[in-house]
Order: C-alpha cells, then sequence, then structure tokens
C-alpha cells in the first residue's frame, strides 16, 4: 500500500450518472488483488477533506507512446454521482491531479477451479467483479447476475461478455433485462448449479437476500460491502461490522476496510449485519 501522486487520463460518463476514470497508477498490476481498493483523493481541493473508497474495476496498460518508452499502467474505477465527493470527480478531465492510497483491503478468494462461480452484483457492486471475472475465467465457468433499479444502472456487461461470462441482467422495473430482483435469478441458477461457489456486491438488503438464499442451498459465498470508510486503512474504526460470534459481552467486530472489504459469509454476524457508521466527526 502507497500513497501515489498520480493524474487522471479520461473521466467519461457511461449511463446517466456513473461515471468511469482511468487514473495513472505505476504498479498496480503487480500489487492489487481482485476485491481491493482504493482511497481516492482530489488533490489541490480542500473539500472534500476525506478520501473516498472505491473498488478497482481494471488494471492494464496503455500503450507506450514512443519506441522504448514503458508503456504506462493505469485502473479504472467506476463510480456514481450522490454527493460532494463524486460531484467534485465527474468535473475531473486529462491531467487533472489526484492521490491514491492503496491498493487497500482484502479481496476475494478465487475458491477452487473448475467450479461454478456465479457472480451477484447490484447497480455499482459490479465495480470489483470485474477483476475477479479475470481472474475466474481463466479455470472456472462463470456467470454473472446484474441486477439494478432501472437500465441505466446496468452498466459494463459487455465487457464481461468479452471475457466468456455469461451473463444474465434483471431490472426492477423491467427496463432491461427480466423484471425484477437478481436474487430470483439466484434461486433459479442455484437450483440449476447447486454446487456453485457465490461472490456478491450491491446494497446491503441485497447482500442480506443472497445471504439468505445461499444459506439455504448450502453453498459457499463471499460478499463484498460498500460501507462508509473514512480512513481506509483499520485507524478510525468507522467502519466496523460485527463478526461471527458477536455478543454485547463479547463483541467481535471486524474492520471492513482491513478484515475486507470482502469476507467470506459465515465470518460475518447475520443476525444484524448493518454495516455500522460510526458518524467520523462531521468532516467530509
Ligand atoms: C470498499 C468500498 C468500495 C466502494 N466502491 C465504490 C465504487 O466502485 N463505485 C462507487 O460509486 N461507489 C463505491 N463505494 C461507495 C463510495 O465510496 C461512496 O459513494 C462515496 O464515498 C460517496 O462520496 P460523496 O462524497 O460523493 O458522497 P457523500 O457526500 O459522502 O454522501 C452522499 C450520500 O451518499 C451516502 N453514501 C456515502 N457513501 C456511501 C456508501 N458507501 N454506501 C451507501 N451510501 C453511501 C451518504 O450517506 C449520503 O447520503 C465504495 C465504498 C466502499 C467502502
Ligand atoms: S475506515 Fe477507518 S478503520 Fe476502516
Amino acid at each position: 500500500m502507497k500513497n501515489l501522486k498520480t493524474i487522471v487520463l479520461s473521466n467519461q460518463e457511461i449511463s446517466p450518472g456513473y461515471f468511469r476514470m482511468k487514473i495513472l497508477a505505476p504498479g498496480y498490476s503487480e500489487a492489487s488483488h481482485p476485491g481491493q481498493f482504493v482511497m481516492f483523493r482530489v488533490q489541490r481541493s480542500l473539500l472534500p477533506l476525506l478520501r473516498r473508497p472505491f473498488g478497482i474495476f481494471r488494471v492494464g496498460f496503455m500503450p507506450a507512446d514512443c519506441d522504448n518508452m514503458p508503456a504506462k499502467e493505469f485502473i479504472e474505477i467506476i463510480y456514481k454521482v450522490v454527493g460532494d465527493g463524486t460531484g467534485i470527480m465527474q468535473g475531473l478531465h486529462y491531467g487533472d491531479p489526484v492521490e491514491l492510497l492503496g491498493p487497500l483491503g482484502t479481496g476475494f478468494d478465487c475458491g477452487v477451479a473448475a467450479e461454478e462461480k456465479i457472480l451477484v452484483g447490484g447497480g455499482i457492486g459490479l465495480v470489483p467483479l470485474y477483476s475477479l471475472a479475470e481472474k475466474l475465467v481463466e479455470t472456472s465457468r462463470v456467470r454473472l447476475l446484474m441486477g439494478g433499479r432501472t437500465r441505466d444502472d446496468i452498466i459494463t456487461v459487455t465487457e464481461f461478455e468479452r471475457l466468456g461470462v455469461e451473463t444474465y441482467v434483471s431490472t426492477e422495473d423491467g427496463s432491461l433485462g427480466e423484471a425484477g430482483l437478481v436474487t430470483q435469478v439466484l434461486e433459479r441458477k442455484l437450483d440449476q448449479y447447486p454446487l456453485a461457489t457465490v461472490f456478491a456486491c450491491g446494497p446491503m438488503p441485497m447482500i442480506e437476500a443472497v445471504q439468505e438464499i445461499c444459506l439455504q442451498h448450502q453453498v459457499p459465498l463471499q460478499v463484498s460491502l460498500e460501507g462508509l470508510m473514512a480512513c481506509g486503512v483499520g485507524a478510525c474504526l468507522s467502519c466496523v461490522v460485527k463478526g461471527e460470534g458477536h455478543t454485547e459481552s463479547d463483541p467481535r467486530y471486524l474492520c471492513t476496510c482491513t478484515s475486507g472489504p470482502v469476507f467470506a459469509a459465515e465470518k460475518l454476524d447475520w443476525s444484524k449485519p448493518e454495516v455500522k457508521t460510526i458518524n467520523s466527526g462531521g468532516c467530509k
């Protein structure tokens, strides 16, 4: 993990409210693992004071400009504009200075080769699943179940298809793919592929429903949590969740930023799984 002062290479709106940003990031292809994230800060801007966490969508190389020059290594993040920080980010352009702290956290365990893998992405939860899919397709059959409220929430599906991933889209309003919840598709797929391993990232109600379904089907599940984070390195405790065996008298909190964001489902306490969000003292 290191703090990298770097620049934006591109920043484009790919669907209403969703942006894809390419950032120069030497060293990330060696250092990062699927499911890890970065803490992102806009340089030369006082606000927002705190860095914002974003999953790493993809790591890649741009061709060198001239002979004998090294290729430029980059990461891509995809973000939804929801508030102050992402509001500023949408206005960034090529060459704007930014800071990345990362790669951070514990990523996915790719599991046993050759077993069926089912990825479940809700909205922006799709982001950390792409680099996971890149890895998994080397050894396993991979299916992506992608859900959103409307067609605008369904992003980058064709890129998963280009990897050889079989994709299934559902939207709550029926504007793209099957009408309904992504968890309904998961139930059907687990009936068809009862030995699959499931990997999920999305809003907490979706994650809770996925956990219930995987428990009923007795299949292994890893979840990536996207709660609030202030520091990203285990110092502020703004990101804690309750771990397995947690009780009032024997509290077992886990930091999402260091023990996660990816957890094997059995490591968490699902009786009250909501991500505890301690207000970080009014900092923005
Ligand atoms: C490990 C991790 C990975 C993430 N990866 C991505 C990603 O790839 N793409 C992406 O768009 N977002 C991702 N997020 C969420 C992202 O960090 C927040 O959306 C971002 O910090 C919001 O910053 P803001 O200043 O624009 O919003 P703020 O002004 O801080 O908040 C605006 C509103 O959004 C709510 N909000 C803020 N953060 C979250 C959150 N994490 N979950 C739900 N609601 C939130 C606030 O409560 C508030 O109502 C990730 C979060 C974590 C912890
Ligand atoms: S975000 Fe500070 S401890 Fe996890």
